[in-house]
C-alpha cells in the first residue's frame, strides 16, 4: 500500500530543492530530510513545509532527528556525497563517496527495507552500482537519476535552437552521466517530427556538445553543481513511482543481459512505475550507437573496477 512517504538523504542544495519541488507538485504526503547536519535538515524542512501552504496540498516535511525517522519510506532519494576537490584523484572521490553510500544504505536497509531507491550521488552510475551490490535488493528497486536531467538539458538546447517549446520536445539521453553520455538525436523529436527535419546537421552537433557539457557549464558560473533541474528530474521520477505512471524515462539501471551486458549499471530507456523499474527497454542500436554505448559502459566499468581493486566490496 502506498503511504506516499519519501526520504531524502542529504539536505544540501539538491536534496532540499527536491523536497521543495515535490512540495510544489503536491506529490507526497510526507517528506523526511536526513542530513548529518541535523539543524540544516530541520531548518530547511520547516521552511519548505511553510512554502507548501499555498500548494494544492500541504506536505508534512520534517528534518530527521534520528535515522529511525526514515521508517517506512516508499521512495528514498540519495543525494549524499562530496564533490571532487582540488588535488583529489577520481579514485579518492570514488572511495569517499562509496563509503558515504555504504553508511547511508545500512540505515535505509534497516528502516525502509521495502523502499525504491533513487540514487543521485556522483559518479552517478558507479554509485548506483554500489547500492545494488551493497543491498542485493531486486534490481528494479534501485534506479540512478541522470537521464531525466540530461534529457531535460537536451530538450532545453533543442528549444534554444528552434523556439518550438519545451512541452512538445521529447529528448533522450542514454549512456553514462559523464563524458561519454549519448544524446540520441534519432530518438528525440519535436511534436513527433524528427529533429533532422527541423535542425541542421551543424546545429545538431552543437546541441549534442552543449548537452554533454550542460552540467559543467553551470559549475563554471556557480562554482558548484546544478540543483533546480536535477531536483525536477528526481521529482518526476518520484511521482512516476508513487502514482504508478509507467513513464518512459532513461535511467541508470543494472543490466542483466540487456544490450549484451550484465552486472553493470548504465543509462537506458526504462518504464517507471510503482515497482520502480517496470521494464528495461531494448532499443535497436546501429553500429555507431552501439560503439558509443560500449564506450559509456567501459567508462562506468573502469570506475567499478577501481572500487573492486581497492577491495571495497570484500
Ligand atoms: C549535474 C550533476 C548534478 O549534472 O551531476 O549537474
Amino acid at each position: 500500500m502506498s503511504n506516499r512517504k519519501v526520504g531524502i538523504i542529504g539536505a544540501g542544495a539538491v536534496g532540499a530543492t527536491t523536497a521543495y519541488t515535490l512540495g510544489m507538485m503536491g506529490t507526497c504526503d510526507e517528506i523526511v530530510l536526513y542530513d548529518i547536519n541535523q539543524d540544516i535538515a530541520i531548518g530547511k524542512a520547516i521552511d519548505i513545509e511553510q512554502s507548501t501552504i499555498y500548494s494544492t496540498k500541504v506536505t508534512k516535511i520534517t528534518g530527521a532527528k534520528d535515522a529511525s525517522d526514515l521508517e517506512d519510506c516508499e521512495v528514498v532519494v540519495i543525494t549524499a556525497g562530496v564533490p571532487r576537490k582540488d588535488g583529489m584523484t577520481r579514485e579518492d572521490l570514488l572511495m569517499i563517496n562509496a563509503k558515504i553510500i555504504k553508511d547511508v544504505i545500512s540505515k535505509i536497509e534497516k528502516y525502509s527495507p521495502n523502499a525504491k531507491i533513487i540514487c543521485v550521488a556522483n559518479p552517478l552510475d558507479v554509485m548506483t552500482y554500489v547500492i545494488h551490490k551493497l543491498t542485493s535488493w531486486e534490481s528494479n528497486r534501485i534506479i540512478g537519476m541522470a537521464g531525466a536531467l540530461d534529457s531535460s538539458r537536451m530538450a532545453y538546447e533543442i528549444n534554444k535552437f528552434t523556439n518550438y517549446g519545451c512541452s512538445g520536445i521529447k529528448a533522450m539521453v542514454i549512456g553514462d552521466h559523464g563524458e561519454n553520455m549519448i544524446p540520441c538525436t534519432n530518438l528525440s523529436n519535436i511534436g513527433g517530427v524528427h529533429l533532422e527535419s527541423l535542425i541542421s546537421k551543424e546545429n545538431m552537433k552543437d546541441i549534442i556538445h552543449r548537452t554533454k557539457n550542460g552540467g559543467a557549464a553551470i559549475v563554471k558560473h556557480l562554482g558548484t553543481s546544478a540543483y533546480y533541474a536535477p531536483a525536477r528530474g528526481i521529482a518526476v521520477m518520484v511521482q512516476a513511482i508513487l502514482d504508478d505512471n509507467k513513464i518512459v524515462m532513461p535511467s541508470s539501471v543494472l543490466l542483466n543481459n540487456e544490450y549484451g551486458y550484465s552486472d553493470v549499471t548504465v543509462g537506458v530507456p526504462v518504464v517507471l512505475g510503482k515497482n520502480g523499474v517496470e521494464k528495461i527497454i531494448e532499443i535497436d542500436m546501429d553500429e555507431e550507437l552501439k560503439s558509443k554505448f560500449d564506450d559509456s559502459v567501459n567508462t562506468i566499468q573502469s570506475g567499478i573496477d577501481i572500487l573492486k581493486d581497492n577491495n571495497f566490496f570484500s
